[in-house]
Parts: structure tokens; C-alpha cells; sequence
């Protein structure tokens, strides 16, 4: 019999939009349920994605720090892999942050309804659970929160052994000798360089003539010479047509996509990593007349759909598929729905790459700047002249920032090094602030710190770099 409950707010999706819309609605004193089919709260995000590889990636790159960098620092180890147990304390680790969304969900009262939501006409979220019973809820407000999924290729059958994508390829039991990366995009570049630190022969195919497309040009090309180095080897501008497995490995056939011969390539696996896809199957917007555009996104105006009480954030709307987008979507949505001023500021939202060197963005590229006739001025310091990062041994990359010639307000921060990462969100912070490069230049730094070569690129701006 359907059990009917009546709510201000129900979330379908408990990813990183769907589970900080229900703590801050719960936050807000609204009624929220937030509606989620996975046996944990955390989404892709938590339970298949950024959580679990970057897990990975700080695990791996121990190991290659204690097999390669450790000697030349005077200390002597001989290192050995423990794969099962480093596959363990990723998923201790998921366990840990699911677990606190979950004490969250009861600090805030907000309700977690087990099952997979769908839109049932106006108000109306019929959630199925596992054992196929149903229950309606009743709602003043529906947000669809439900993310993406990775996209395919024909004729690449992921089987998540020996074509996998990222979620396979966060559980691959043994390294792989030789691993082929479809895509160089961030899931293949980040989770490619998790298995070639642990010993993985590593190509990659890319159907561009550059990697990590999105991201400004210069930074790009200094990282596709940094994972060469590294033994990455890459095949641009090549297409993948088919791809065909065997107890053994996979075949794939790739081609110019200028035309010319088709090659084979072999490997042991393959990481099928082209771009991930919004998620709304079974999700009933026809109920409410919302239709998704061609690629699968919702066409949202301040995170309202084409239905009245019906709202989309994250992944499943335009815009950059990133975790903290959808947080930022998630607040802004839920305090619009209190009658607050939520804002997203979508001219400061960081991008990151969780390899070594890190890369990492915020604001305009160079091209982007280019193709809209701005004038631009441009500061850059290279890492090898940071003290800190000299004598950490790890002086590859630059910053560079981009400030308006006119005002020198910052128009875009792009950055390869060292804890790149960490260091964007001080950019960000002086972005919000709606900050100037001198604002930067004269701002007092610790030194000896990595945080210094990012006031040095602000000095560069008006050319008084303190550099050899
Ligand atoms: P992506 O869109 O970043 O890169 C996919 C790459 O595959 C592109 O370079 C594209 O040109 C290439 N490609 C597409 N079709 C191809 C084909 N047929 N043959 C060869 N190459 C082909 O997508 P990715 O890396 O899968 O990531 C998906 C989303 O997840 C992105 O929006 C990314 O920003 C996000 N993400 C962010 C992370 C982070 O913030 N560190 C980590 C993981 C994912």
C-alpha cells in the first residue's frame, strides 16, 4: 500500500549535490529527503570517483616516491607492493566519509530514503527500493541531483576486467603489464598514472591533437612533455574504431581521424575514460514536461527546470562536471528555495589534475581571453627558482596569471607543480574578492614556502619578478 509523506524539499540523487542540498535544507529548518539507490550516501563522487582515486593516487605515488625520489634524499628503502592492502585502505577511507554523510543526514534531520527516486507528475517522488516495494513522497519542491555516468564507444564493450572504466579501474586486482588509456582527459590521465606508478606500462589515445582539452594551452603542453618524461607515450589526434578482448588482453584498432592506415595496439587492460554522460534513465521528467536537451542536460535558470517546483543541479546541467560545482549549486538551490540570495559565482570555480606535477585552474585560459578580444597582461614564475620547492626536489611547472591590462583585475590563474592543488583556492579567494594582481604581488607570503612562487607570477604582472 503507498505510504504518503509530505515534504518541503525531496532530493533525488545523494551525490555531492544531492547530499549538501539535504544538509543545508536540513540546516535551514526545511523538510528534506534525500532520495538515493546506492547502499551508501557520497555518489560517484565519494563512492566510485574523486574519494577512492585520489586514495589511489596518494598511495601510488608513495610508492614511487619510496621506489625512485627516496635515495637521492640520502634514504635507502627497497620498497614492495601490498596491492591488496592498498585497495583496502581506499575503501576504509570511503567507508570513514560515507559514513560521516550519514551522521550528517541525522544531525540535520534530514531523511534518507533508500531506493531508486523518480518523478511521478507534479510533487510527486515514488521511490522503489531494492526489494520492489514502492512509497510515494509528497513534496512542494523536487531538485533532480543525478549526476553522470561514464559515456561508452561502440565497439569498446567495457566488461570491467579487461576494458574497464573508472569505476573498474579503481579495483584492478593485479597491475596491469602494459595499460591503454582511451581518452586524455582528467579520469584518464589521474587514474592512467595510478597504475603506471605501480609498475604498468602506460599509452594513451586521444582523438585531439592536445590533452586535457578545457584546460589553457601552455599549461597543457607542459604537461603532456612532464608524463612523457615519465614514460607516458601518447598517440594524439587518433581514433579508436573497435576493440577486442581475449582471456589475455585487448586488441584495439585506432586510426588517424585525419585518415591513413589503421594500427593495432595491444594491452593488458584498457581504461576507457571519454567523458562521462548526465544520468536522468527511468527518472520520469516526462511527468512533469521537463524535456533534457540532446547530450542528456537539463536546461536550468538559477537551477529552476522548465516545471514549476522542479529544480536540476550538478552534473545533470551544464556546465563543468566537478563535485564542488555541484555543492555550490546545491547551497545556492536549497537557500533559493528559502527565500534567500543564493549565488553560484561561475567565473571562479577551480578545475584540478591529482598527478604529479598537479595541475590546476581557475578563471579564464589564454585562448578563452584570445577568442574574446580581451587584453590581457601575463606574470610567470617557474618553480625550479622556489627555494622550498628546489630543495624538495620537485622544481617542474609555473604559475602563471592572467590579469586584465586595463583594470589588472585576475582574470584566470593556470598552474603545473608541486601541491598546485592545495594552492588555487588563495586565487580563488582573491577572485571572489573581485582581486587585482598587485593585491597578490603585495601581499606578504611565508617563506620558504611553494605559496611564494604564486606572488612572484603576481610580481610578473608589473614585471618586478625576484627571480635569477
Ligand atoms: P574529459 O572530457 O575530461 O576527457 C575525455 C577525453 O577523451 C577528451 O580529451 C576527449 O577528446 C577524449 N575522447 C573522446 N572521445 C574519444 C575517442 N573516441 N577516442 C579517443 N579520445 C576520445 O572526460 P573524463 O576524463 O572522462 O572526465 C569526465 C568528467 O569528470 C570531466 O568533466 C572531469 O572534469 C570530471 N572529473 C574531474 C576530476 C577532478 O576534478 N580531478 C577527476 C575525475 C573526473
Amino acid at each position: 500500500m503507498a505510504d504518503q509523506t509530505q515534504y518541503d524539499v525531496v532530493i533525488i540523487g545523494g551525490g555531492p549535490g544531492g547530499y549538501n542540498a539535504a544538509i543545508r535544507a536540513g540546516q535551514l529548518g526545511l523538510k528534506v529527503a534525500c532520495v538515493e539507490m546506492r547502499k551508501t550516501l557520497g555518489g560517484t563522487c565519494l563512492n566510485v570517483g574523486c574519494i577512492p582515486s585520489k586514495a589511489l593516487l596518494h598511495a601510488s605515488e608513495m610508492y614511487e616516491e619510496a621506489k625512485t625520489g627516496f635515495a637521492s634524499l640520502g634514504i635507502k628503502v627497497s620498497p614492495e607492493l601490498d596491492l591488496p592492502q592498498m585497495h583496502k585502505q581506499k575503501a576504509d577511507s570511503v567507508d570513514q566519509l560515507t559514513k560521516g554523510i550519514q551522521f550528517l543526514f541525522k544531525k540535520y534531520k534530514a531523511d534518507w530514503v533508500k531506493g531508486q527516486g523518480r518523478i511521478a507528475g507534479p510533487g510527486k517522488v515514488v521511490v522503489k527500493a531494492e526489494d520492489g516495494s514502492e512509497q510515494t513522497l509528497e513534496t512542494k519542491n523536487i531538485i533532480i541531483a543525478t549526476g553522470s555516468e561514464p559515456s561508452r564507444l561502440p565497439g569498446v564493450e567495457v566488461d570491467q576486467k579487461r576494458i574497464v572504466d573508472s569505476t573498474g579501474a579503481l579495483t584492478i586486482p593485479d597491475v596491469p603489464k602494459k595499460l591503454i588509456v582511451i581518452g586524455a582527459g582528467i579520469i584518464g590521465l589521474e587514474l592512467g598514472s595510478v597504475w603506471r606508478r605501480l609498475g604498468a606500462e602506460m599509452e594513451v589515445v586521444e582523438y585531439l591533437d592536445r590533452i586535457i582539452p578545457g584546460a589553457d594551452g601552455e599549461v597543457a603542453t607542459a604537461f603532456q612533455r612532464s608524463l612523457t618524461k615519465q614514460g607516458v607515450k601518447f598517440h594524439l589526434g587518433m581514433k579508436v574504431t573497435g576493440a577486442t578482448t581475449s582471456d589475455t588482453g585487448v586488441k584495439l584498432t585506432v586510426e588517424p581521424k585525419a585518415g591513413g592506415p589503421a594500427e593495432t595496439l595491444e594491452a593488458d587492460v584498457v581504461l576507457l575514460a571519454v567523458g562521462r554522460r548526465p544520468f536522468t534513465e527511468n527518472l520520469g521528467l516526462d511527468s512533469v514536461g521537463i524535456k533534457a536537451d540532446p547530450r542528456g542536460f537539463i536546461d536550468t535558470d538559477h537551477y529552476k527546470t522548465s516545471a514549476p517546483g522542479v529544480w536540476a543541479i550538478g552534473d545533470v546541467t551544464h556546465g563543468p562536471m566537478l563535485a564542488h560545482k555541484a555543492e555550490d549549486e546545491a547551497v545556492a538551490c536549497i537557500e533559493l528555495i528559502a527565500g534567500k540570495a543564493g549565488h553560484v559565482n561561475y567565473d571562479v570555480i577551480p578545475g584540478v589534475i591529482y598527478t604529479t606535477p598537479e595541475v590546476a585552474w581557475v578563471g579564464k585560459t589564454e585562448e578563452e581571453l584570445k577568442a574574446a578580444g580581451v587584453a590581457y597582461k601575463i606574470g610567470k614564475f617557474p618553480f625550479s627558482a622556489n627555494s622550498r620547492a628546489k630543495v624538495n626536489h620537485e622544481a617542474e611547472g609555473f604559475v602563471k596569471v592572467l590579469a586584465d591590462a586595463t583594470t589588472d583585475r585576475i582574470l584566470g590563474v593556470h598552474m603545473i607543480g608541486p601541491s598546485v592543488g592545495e594552492m588555487i583556492g588563495e586565487y580563488c579567494v582573491a577572485m571572489e574578492f573581485g582581486g587585482a594582481s598587485e593585491d597578490v604581488a603585495r601581499t606578504c607570503h611565508p617563506h620558504p614556502t611553494r605559496s611564494e612562487a604564486l606572488r612572484q607570477a603576481a610580481m610578473g604582472v608589473e614585471g618586478w619578478t625576484m627571480q635569477a
